[in-house]
Formats: C-alpha cells, structure tokens, sequence
C-alpha cells in the first residue's frame, strides 16, 4: 500500500473513533513500539543513502499527519465529555438545600471564648501549656515541694517512672497553674494572662470527672496589691455574668503558691428553690457560694519564676470552666458534658455564628 493510501485508511479510522479507548488503541496501531508507522521508520536503516533520502520524508509526513490527527480528535473527544458532563451537573439553586446535620459549639469552649473576650478588654493575652506536665511545674515550682501534703491532695495521674524527663516525673497537669511558670520564665515580666484548658485528676462522681476545665489568671508586675485582684476579679465575673449585682466576699484560705490566698464566695438569692447570683449573701434568704481560689503570687513562685521578687509582685486565680458554664447556663451533671451525647449538645450547645463580644454582650442568646 502506498503511503497516500495508508495514510487515509488511518485518518478515516481516526475520524471514526467514538471514545477515547478506541483512539487509544488507534494510537498504538499506528505509532506504537510495534506500530505499523513505527514499522515503516525502521524500514529506513537498510535502505541506501538515495533511496531514504527519496522515501524518509513521505514516511515522516505520514506519521506527522496521523499524529496530528490523533491529537485533534483526543481533544475533540474530551472537549464533548466535558460538555456533556457540564450539561449532566447542573445544580438548581432555587432547590432548598437538603437537611444536614448542624454542629453546635460546646458550652465549655463558649465559656472560654467569653472569658478570652472580657480578659482581652482588660490586657490579658490568652497562655497555653502542655497537658503532659513533669512534676517541676505542675508542684515542685508551685512551691510544693516533694512529700508537700498539698501534692496528695491532687489525686495526680503519673506517668511510668521510666518516662521521667530531666530526673523529672511526668504526670497528667492537676491544675493549669504550672502556666504561671511557664510564662514568667518564657516571657519575663510584667505579665497579664489567662491560661484555660484541660486539667486531670483522678476523680469521678456527679460534680468531678478525670479530666475538667480551668482557667488561670497571673499578673506579675511592679505594686500589686489585692486591691488589684479583687477589682479584677470583679469586673471579669459582673460581665462574665452579666449583672451589675454582683458581690464579691473575699475570706482567708491557704494555697502553697499564694501568699495570703483567699477563696472568692459570690452572692446568691435563693428563688423558688434555685441560686440566682447576685446580690450580698448576707442578705435575708441569699447566701455564699465559694467559686474560685486566688491571691498575691509567693515569692518563692515568682522567684521559680526566674524572677527577683522585690522587683516584681503579682496576683494569681484559678476557677473551674465547667462550673462557670453550669453556673451561667443551667446543666447541673458535669458527667454529660463530656459524654458526646448529641441530644445533650444540640440542647445545651451554641450556634456558631454567636460569637461572644463585650459590645454585643458576651453571653449567647437562646
Ligand atoms: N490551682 C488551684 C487548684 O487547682 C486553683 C488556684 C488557687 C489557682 C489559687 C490559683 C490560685 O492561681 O491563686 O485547686
């Protein structure tokens, strides 16, 4: 067969082709490894300087002109399947959309972003520490020194002795309070932070489960005093709660890393049977709730630190996430809130688009 006639039985069957697997195959056919127009290229090398010289550029032509082809007709092959599948994959928008499943936040992450909102109105960024603690930061800097009674009193999760770090032992953070080390010693003073997240202890009933939410506040800089923490304290938990009303009672207590301490009781009425805050609880039917712990940071503390105590003064607090949502939100069994009951989220939980502001109100609306 001439290569004229070659050449047209390939393009027919080119134009012929109705999908890309029969091009395909045509491809191979043709210009294939074993190809006939392969077959044809190779015929050149026994052939004499003259003869080639007559017969390499029709062979040339030849396969030039059915690649071609091929390529034209892959394109147009593809050009309709795109077509057709565009024509397939119309959406009509004026459909309503189907009903998917809605998330909700949590009302614990809720709680901490209305507390990063007011703390951030008063000049306090937002620490992080790690959960896997050793037992330098999370007691011994905290001025609880090995066989400290304080460091029974946590119910600590440890971690296997051969995972010590440093001659350190690891251990599940009973509190967030190792943050206020971290932070004196990452950043040195002065200081404004809060620091929530997860905290562990090995306890389980209504009111405590392992694993629980804190948040820590330090301040460290030059002539603080409690006239400080308790304005602080005050102005964070009236917009926390969202009530003018609020009264404060600040009574003596002990913790190893403040020095005095205080445990902070707030005001409640007692209506209907239920604690509504607000209002003195010396007041005929109110009484006192205790809610958080605080006071001036020890010097020990500050000087774990890294930092000179006569230099630097501070104040610090420390107070449940969980009990702050259940105080403001109404859940009264802490087990449900980590049990991922969906029922429980979709009742309990926040839209996504509530985000907490102070100019809006931080609490979020029903
Ligand atoms: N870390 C304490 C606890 O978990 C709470 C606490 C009390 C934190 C007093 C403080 C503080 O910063 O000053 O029980």
């Amino acid at each position: 067969m001439d290569h004229a006639a070659t050449r047209e039985t390939a393009l027919a069957r080119i134009a012929a082709a109705q999908d890309l697997g029969a091009l395909e195959a045509l491809r191979v056919e043709f210009l294939g490894k074993q190809g006939s127009i392969s077959g044809l290229m190779k015929t050149l090398g026994a052939m004499s300087p003259d003869e080639r010289q007559a017969k390499a550029p029709q062979i040339q032509a030849l396969r030039e002109s059915v690649s071609d082809a091929l390529t034209a007709a892959k394109d147009a092959l593809e050009g309709a399947a795109l077509e057709a599948q565009l024509a397939r994959e119309t959406i009509d928008l004026s459909l309503p959309a189907p009903d998917a499943p809605r998330g909700t936040i949590h009302p614990v992450s809720q709680v901490m972003d209305e507390l990063a909102e007011i703390f951030a109105d008063m000049g306090f960024a937002v620490a992080t520490g790690p959960e896997i603690e050793d037992d330098w930061h999370n007691f011994t800097a905290l001025n609880m020194p090995d066989n400290h009674p304080a460091r029974a009193m946590h119910d600590t999760f440890y971690f296997p002795n051969e995972m010590a770090s440093g001659g350190r032992k690891m251990l599940l953070r009973t509190h967030t309070s190792p943050v206020q080390i971290r932070a004196m010693i990452a950043g040195g003073a002065p200081i404004r932070i809060i620091a929530p997240g997860r905290v562990y202890r090995s306890d389980s009933d209504a009111t405590h489960t392992p694993m629980f939410h804190q948040v820590e506040g330090l301040v460290i800089d030059k002539g603080i005093t409690l006239g400080h923490l308790k304005w602080t304290l005050e102005t964070f938990l009236k917009a926390y709660f969202e009530r003018e009303d609020i009264v404060l009672r600040l009574r003596p207590s002990y913790f190893p890393f403040t020095e005095p301490s205080v445990e902070v009781d707030v005001g409640f009425a007692l209506v209907n049977g239920k604690r509504v805050l607000g209002g003195s609880g010396d007041a005929p039917d109110h009484g006192w709730m205790e809610l958080l712990g605080s006071g001036m940071v020890n010097r020990k503390v500050i000087a774990a630190g890294g930092l000179d105590p006569d230099e630097w003064q501070g104040f610090a607090f420390g107070v449940g996430v969980d009990r702050l949502a259940m105080l403001k939100y109404g859940m009264d069994d802490l087990r449900a809130f980590f049990d991922g009951d969906v029922r429980w989220l979709a009742h309990y939980g926040f839209s996504p688009l509530d985000v907490p502001t102070l100019s809006a109100g931080v609490g979020a609306r029903a």
